[in-house]
């Protein structure tokens, strides 16, 4: 039988990732130094630049110096590239759910994807908090702390929980259009509305059928790598949120238990404009 190539990247995210969460669980004890990025409801603080670098220096140590690529959320926001290749390529966002880490909120996850020829090989969330650790390889199914885990079955919308986010627009026309969206799927009606701030935890929450779908204009790849591959193999699907193929780079996605969940959703979402994440900065609008 081939060896299996990729294996041992697998095993050492979820290493990595397990650590990265213990940095951010006693960062979280301390004095928390916060920072501004795109606006002032974006926010970064030391403990995300930290975590990211011990993240990719491990993996650096690990694989060696320049044998794979990075798209790390605090490295892009320094200026690095953000586009995806053929190349092995590392996904990361180290702290997702920075509004959370800062307020004490408790969901926060590290979210670690690694794709190749641009195809998603597998993810990992740690949910680090709730000490959970979601991870999934393609075609090898989908776990919670070891456990199997599954979309939840349901196709009636009216029986369904739907996750969705704010994000960090605060444009007026766009928050009305978030709002008008989340209006409409209330009312279709569903058992309710939800959102833990953290994308990736998001997408596992789908992935555990604990909720029927979440969807977000506006999230970035790091958010949502990981938890791509994790819904996918928990039997979910993923999909643009004008109803054609899901596009990791394209700031947009709908993620649900199945396709009459994901078509209903879409149905009600008002779409505003996000600058595609692989846009090199001089082209990106204000
Ligand atoms: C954010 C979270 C949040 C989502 C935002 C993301 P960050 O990521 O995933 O749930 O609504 O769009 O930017 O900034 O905490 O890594």
């Amino acid at each position: 039988m081939a060896e299996d190539p990729w294996q041992s990247a697998y095993d050492c995210a979820i290493k990595v990732a397990r650590k990265a969460g213990e940095v951010i669980r006693e960062a979280g004890e301390r004095e928390i130094k916060v920072s501004i990025k795109s606006s002032t409801v974006d926010l970064v603080t030391k403990t995300d630049e930290r975590v990211e670098k011990i993240i990719i220096g491990a993996l650096k140590e690990e694989f060696g110096e320049g044998a794979h690529c990075f798209i790390g959320e605090e490295s892009v926001a320094k200026g690095q590239p953000c586009i995806l290749t053929d190349k092995p390529t590392w996904i990361i966002d180290p702290v997702d759910g920075t509004t959370n880490f800062v307020h004490g909120f408790p969901f926060v996850a590290v979210s670690i994807a690694f794709a190749v020829n641009k195809e998603l090989e597998f993810g990992v969330v740690y949910s680090c908090l709730e000490d959970k650790m979601y991870k999934a390889r393609r075609g090898q199914g989908a776990f919670c702390n070891d456990e199997p885990i599954q979309v939840s079955d349901v196709k009636d919308i009216h029986k369904s929980i739907i996750i969705s986010e704010h994000g960090t627009n605060r444009n007026k026309d766009v928050v009305t259009k978030i709002f008008s969206t989340q209006k409409r799927i209330l009312c279709i009606p569903v058992h309710g509305l939800r959102g833990s701030g953290t994308a990736a935890t998001n997408m596992c929450l789908v992935a555990t059928g604990a909720v029927e779908a979440f969807f977000e204009i506006g999230i970035h790849c790091w958010d949502i790598a990981a938890g791509a591959v994790i819904v996918r193999e928990a039997g979910g699907l993923l999909m643009d949120v004008d109803g054609g193929p899901f596009d990791l780079m394209s700031r947009r996605m709908v993620s649900a238990n199945n396709k009459v969940i994901a078509d209903r959703i879409i149905q009600e979402i008002e779409i505003f404009d996000a600058t595609r994440d692989d846009v090199v900065p001089e082209q990106k609008k204000q």
